[in-house]
């Protein structure tokens, strides 16, 4: 039987003081586009690959995989050890840095993590109270919650922004970003660097580009960060995308991280799977950086999450399997170059004021539009979603929608009389 009290209860919260905080501008979207109960719409939103038909995609690797799991008698849901399962951070590895010698394995120190997220916050809390760096340097723009996490796990670390997108041109501002690091970069500084497929703006440097990166990084004693969300994703080939972290690692003088996700490379969004690298100079100092990231993990998580860790590892490790995933990854970044390419044909059909070739110059699930802030919420109105700052997350389109999705693109920048991107003069 329960209490009931018989005087009127005043009720007060000693939550009252919060503020309200704002919604996750990319999710929130997501949620806004689904209740938009118009029979056209477009969700050019989250960074999730879509099929022709603008579902979800279980890639056929992974269908298969997990039919296998299933039948396994082997199969049991015991708890991993913290570091996580073994086949997997073994075959992580394995992919991030293209099967790596005896000698560069006893300096990389590996945990499996909540997929990308997680191994950017163990990253930060670990580095933060390991090296405790002034400053972390982060492209302007970045993955927005690159922000929130370290705000979060190392909130002493000073957030300083280079130069990344030149909005001219929708172009790399690459001479911008070398000369404020130069100038202002100490040593002992985090840079923050995208593997491939830079999100929002889908904009890379070129390999020359990336080695004067590393020279900088070695240089200014800078220490690089990778974040590696789209390995095989953007090129279509594994070790294409892996080559900056590969490089800087080949120089043989820098230590580094690298937070690796399996979401968009397996389409396994909702599992959570990846994990977390430190390349070190030493067995010694790896193995002593690997016990504290234990000591975080055991804290945090205790340990990650079996299922999807499995179905990567038992693809990664059958080359049958992972010769059909490579298919797989190939059909993913195959369509998305078309959208572009398609999209970027209807613009030029409906000679749209200004250039637009650098939607088909970007790479991987994002194309920086360069639309204004403006004309984003006025596309919101045809019921086309993008994020305000521009950023079109192109397996959102497909056959079916892209004539439209340019149409009222056309509409928007001839009615704002002011083209994205004007035409670059030489
Ligand atoms: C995105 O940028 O849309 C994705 O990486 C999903 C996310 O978590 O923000």
């Amino acid at each position: 039987m329960g209490y009931t009290r018989e005087e009127p209860v005043e009720r007060t919260s000693l939550f009252n003081h919060l503020e309200t905080m704002p919604g996750d501008p990319i999710f929130g979207l997501m949620t806004q586009y689904a209740k938009d109960p118009a029979e056209f719409k477009a969700s050019l939103t989250i960074g999730v690959y879509r099929d022709e038909e603008g579902k979800p995609w279980v890639l056929p690797t992974v269908k298969k995989v997990e039919k296998m799991i299933a039948e396994d008698a082997a199969t049991n849901h015991e708890y991993l050890p913290m570091e996580g399962l073994p086949a997997f951070v073994k075959a992580a590895q394995d992919l991030l840095f293209g099967n790596p010698s005896a000698a560069l394995s006893s300096r990389i120190g590996s945990l499996q993590t909540i997929s990308g997220t997680g191994a950017v916050h163990l990253g930060a809390r670990f580095l933060n109270d390991s090296l405790h760096p002034k400053r972390i340097w982060v492209s302007d723009p970045t993955w927005g919650n690159h922000h929130a996490i370290f705000d979060i796990a190392a909130p002493e670390v000073e957030q300083k922004l280079y130069p990344y997108y030149d909005a001219e041109t929708c172009s790399l501002n690459f001479s911008g970003m070398m000369k404020t690091l130069e100038e202002e970069a100490q040593a002992g500084d985090l840079i923050l660097l995208h593997a491939c497929a830079h999100n929002p703006t889908g904009i890379d440097p070129t390999k020359e580009q990336w080695k004067q990166i590393a020279d900088l990084c070695e240089k200014k004693k800078l220490f690089p960060f990778f974040d590696s969300a789209y390995q095989g994703f953007a090129s279509g080939d594994v070790d294409e995308d892996a080559w900056a972290v590969r490089h800087f690692i080949s120089r043989g003088t820098l230590e580094l991280v690298v937070a690796q996700s399996f979401s968009k490379n397996f389409g396994l969004y909702g599992q959570r799977v990846g994990a977390f690298h430190i390349v070190a100079g030493d067995e010694q100092a790896r193995d002593k950086a690997l016990s504290h990231l234990i000591y975080l993990q055991r804290a945090e998580i205790s340990n990650p999450p079996v299922y999807g860790a499995r179905i990567v590892a038992w693809i990664l490790q059958t080359p049958e399997l992972k010769a059909e995933w490579e298919q797989d990854l190939l059909i993913m970044s195959g369509r998305i170059k078309t959208m572009r390419a398609a999209l970027y044909a209807e613009l030029q059909k409906l000679q749209t004021p200004g250039s637009w070739e650098h939607i088909v110059n970007q790479n991987g699930m994002f194309s920086y539009t360069g639309l204004s802030e403006k004309q984003v919420l006025a596309l919101r109105k045809e019921h086309i979603y993008l994020l305000t700052s521009g950023r079109a997350s192109i397996s959102g389109l497909n056959r079916d929608n892209v004539a439209l999705v340019a149409k009222a693109i056309d509409k928007v920048v001839r009615a704002s009389g002011d083209a994205p991107a004007p035409a670059i003069t030489a």
